[in-house]
């Protein structure tokens, strides 16, 4: 644990690399260059299957003499033939997508050609010049037609664990249960659109080495990828990734930016770049389309007799993607009687891929829509409902918490909404023409430490450098990981250089899963740890030394010196340590991992309850969130300014979930038909309102090493059915399909079995 009453840990430090970003110094993916730099730009397909019959590039070569080369699935380079070459430490079971592979099409978008030119703009008008012919297949990409054609993944996602076994009899309580409601609910296909696009510079040393500037959430994960593809040495091939500009999930799997760009560099011989459009980015990884019953019963005063939940979720033809959807529904709330099912359906698209807090946005989504259903079948409160089935318990696993601030979050969340105001009643607050109306959610998320290595060295001076391979993607990485050096070593945090963001630094698993911070931030803490052990003993060497007796526990470093912590007087400066022992600095690693024996015992989640007040236009149907409370309760915050950031993110990224974003797909041809940020509309300031977050105090020394449970993820939890909720309380229409837009809120108005009775 950290000790040192000097806090750094816990202070609202602004972000470290803030000057660097907001001066354009700190340099992204595709902003690293040198003279004689190729640019690459990628023909996508224009079907969602079939095959390429032809590929002409006649026109495109004659308007274009800066052409280098263009590559096809006819001349396209040697690669790797096995599956599991293919495979980064994210990829779901299945045969990874491989570009210009053959003459086959999967998927809308698919680059079929990648044209390498001596400018950005030659590149991309010469690609915009080929012409392909194909034999067109009809394409599947409507979830609703194939619903029958669900099935169970026959291979499981590592590290996803699949529905837990049924447990009491689920159908029997339902049938005999006091008060029930089941629904269906639909969320559509959502994009990532993180501000940075995907890019990837290759530099091609002399040597032959490459240095890959990518943008992703795992140096590590993209080098070890280029390195099993193409067949490389992993001392030829160092990854950074320095400074990521959102990612948001889209960022774990290695693009097929990057195997392009190194593609071509290889190839070649030349430093090469190649930055996606933002038409590009829609081409990948996205949160999936999903169809999910929830049934839930309770008896007179509210207690859940019986939960049901099912999910269908698409996936592509050729990975079985899966994530945690239905899990949560059984672990929420107390209840004996459980049944959980997931099952997937192929469709002709691209992969999905994880998307802030994957499965749990779009579980929670439908199971607390659910419960606020059956709050007013119960005629409950929905938050009285909610703390009637509270359960300290993971009944999934069968498992003690770590811990669970929840009821904190409710009562303090509820007192800064001002929750007991609310008129039950839908419809029953207005003003003007406005409807207003307040709505709840809970929201969960998993916390989890993962492997993780960093090394410090502190130097006689004072100076510190903490080094490891760890991404920040924005969440606030370099600033937290300098405050906990800061306060172990007892330096003020400008003093700390972290050097992060490069695959040849200690190891460290990929950004994701909020589980950075835990993760990085316990092993930049054990490293410290190691240090002031190494200065003990130095100190013990001398057999006069103040410290001759002491623990390491029982020491602590105060401004340059180690000493006793109940005796300040007990003590011998730093300098003089290290100058006894011949050293100018002393460096150690430290590490942390999942702990098996605890993980058999306890499971650990971050939890939140989400308020939300909406005002809807009852003439145009216009929603407007006018104030969201987001309480949280995620262990130790170590830096409220960062976390509060990452809370507002994901309040933010849920109301675009809520209300606006849908990759829309015209499924007669299969193709995505909104590219683009005029027409996949993303929370703009003007969407936006009154956002208080809110983190509760929860004390937790068994999540991680340094009681951190993590927040990139648990933002987003609970959104979506909070403002819909809100909808239903304001209007008394319930809409169980995402996003919320006018024309669904108009349609339901005129269809009298929607409303409340
Ligand atoms: Mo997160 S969706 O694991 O980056």
């Amino acid at each position: 644990m950290l000790t040192n009453e000097r806090r750094q840990v816990g202070r609202a430090v602004p972000r470290i690399e803030g000057p660097l970003k907001a001066t354009g110094r700190a340099a992204y993916a595709a902003e690293h260059s040198e003279p004689g730099l190729l640019h690459g730009a990628a023909v996508p397909a224009t079907i969602a299957r079939g095959r390429i019959l032809e590929i002409d590039s006649r026109a495109a070569k004659a308007a274009f003499p800066g052409i280098v080369a263009i590559y096809t699935h006819e001349n396209r380079p040697d690669a790797a033939w096995l599956d599991r070459s293919w495979q980064d430490d994210t990829a779901p079971p299945g045969h990874t997508y491989r570009p210009l592979q053959n003459d086959r099409v999967l998927f809308d978008g698919q680059p079929v050609a990648f044209v390498v030119a001596d400018s950005f703009e030659n590149a991309r008008d010469a690609a915009a010049l080929i012409t392909v012919t194909y034999d067109r297949d009809v394409p599947e990409t409507d979830l609703s037609a194939k619903l029958a054609e669900r099935y169970e993944p026959p291979k499981k996602r590592s590290g996803i664990s699949p529905p837990p076994e049924p447990r009491g009899k689920p159908e029997q309580a339902f049938d005999e249960a006091h008060v029930t409601i089941s629904a269906d609910y639909f969320i559509e296909n959502e994009h990532h659109n993180p501000m940075e696009l995907f890019a990837t510079t290759v530099l091609y040393g002399e040597d032959g080495s490459l240095t890959v500037y990518d943008k992703t959430q795992g140096s590590q994960n993209a080098q070890k990828f280029v390195c099993n593809v193409f067949s490389l040495k992993q001392d030829k091939v160092t990854v950074i990734n320095a400074y990521v500009g959102g990612a948001f999930g889209s960022g774990l799997r290695p693009r097929h930016q990057l195997f392009l760009a190194v593609m071509a560099s290889l190839d070649l011989k030349r430093s090469v770049r190649f930055e996606m459009s933002r038409r590009d980015m829609f081409y990948l990884s996205y949160r999936p389309a999903m169809h999910q019953t929830v049934s839930l019963a309770a008896d007179a005063e509210g207690r859940l007799t019986a939960v049901m939940h099912d999910t269908v979720q698409a996936t592509s033809r050729y990975e079985d993607y899966q994530e945690v959807v239905v899990n949560w529904s059984g672990l929420a709330y107390r209840c004996d009687n459980v049944k959980l099912t997931y099952g997937l359906a192929k469709l002709d698209a691209a992969t999905p891929g994880d998307m802030r807090a994957p499965g749990a946005a779009s579980g929670l989504f439908a199971l607390e829509s659910a419960m606020d259903e059956l709050s007013y079948a119960a005629g409950l409160d929905p938050l009285e409902l909610r703390r009637r089935n509270f359960v300290h318990f993971d009944q999934n696993e069968n498992k003690q918490l770590t811990s669970k601030a929840l009821r904190a979050c409710y009562r303090e969340g509820a007192a800064r909404f001002g929750w007991e105001r609310r008129k039950p009643a839908p419809r029953a607050m207005r003003e003007g023409h406005e409807l207003i109306g307040w709505g709840m959610a809970t929201g969960i998320w998993e916390a989890q430490l993962q492997s993780a290595k960093a090394r410090v060295r502190l130097s006689a001076n004072g100076q510190v450098i903490v080094q490891a391979a760890a991404s920040d993607i924005g969440t606030g990485t370099y600033t937290i990981l300098a405050q906990i050096a800061a306060e172990a070593l007892d330096v003020p945090v400008e003093e700390v250089s972290v050097q992060i963001g490069q695959s040849d630094l200690p190891e460290t698993s990929v950004e994701g899963g909020s589980w950075t911070a835990a993760s990085s931030g316990s092993a930049v803490d054990a490293a410290c740890l190691a240090i002031r052990q190494r200065l003990l003993d130095l100190a013990q060497k001398d057999k006069a030394s103040p410290l001759k007796e002491a623990t390491v526990e029982e020491v602590v470093i105060r401004g340059g010196h180690l000493r006793l912590d109940v005796d300040p007087k007990a003590s011998v400066a730093i300098s003089e340590l290290m100058a006894r022992a011949g050293e100018t600095a002393i460096e150690e690693e430290g590490e942390v991992g999942p702990d098996a024996k605890q993980m058999k015992k306890f499971a650990s989640y971050t939890h939140s309850a989400c308020f939300v007040e909406v005002r809807v236009d009852e003439e145009l149907g216009l929603v407007r969130v006018t104030r969201v409370v987001s309480a949280v309760a995620a262990g130790r915050i170590l830096n409220p300014k960062t976390a509060r950031s990452q809370i507002l993110g994901g309040v933010v990224m849920g109301l675009g979930m809520s209300l606006h974003e849908e990759s829309m797909i015209d499924h007669r041809s299969g193709r995505i038909m909104n590219h683009n940020l005029a027409e996949y509309h993303v929370p703009a300031h003007a969407d936006i309102h009154d956002i208080d977050v809110h983190f509760v105090q929860e004390f937790d020394d068994k999540a991680s090493p340094i009681g951190v449970k993590g927040l990139g993820e648990i933002g987003i939890c609970g959104v979506a059915a909070a403002v819909a909720n809100a909808i239903f309380h304001a209007t008394g229409i319930r809409i169980r399909h995402l996003p919320i837009t006018i024309d669904k809120i108009l349609a339901a108005d005129k269809t009298p079995t929607d409303r409340a009775a």
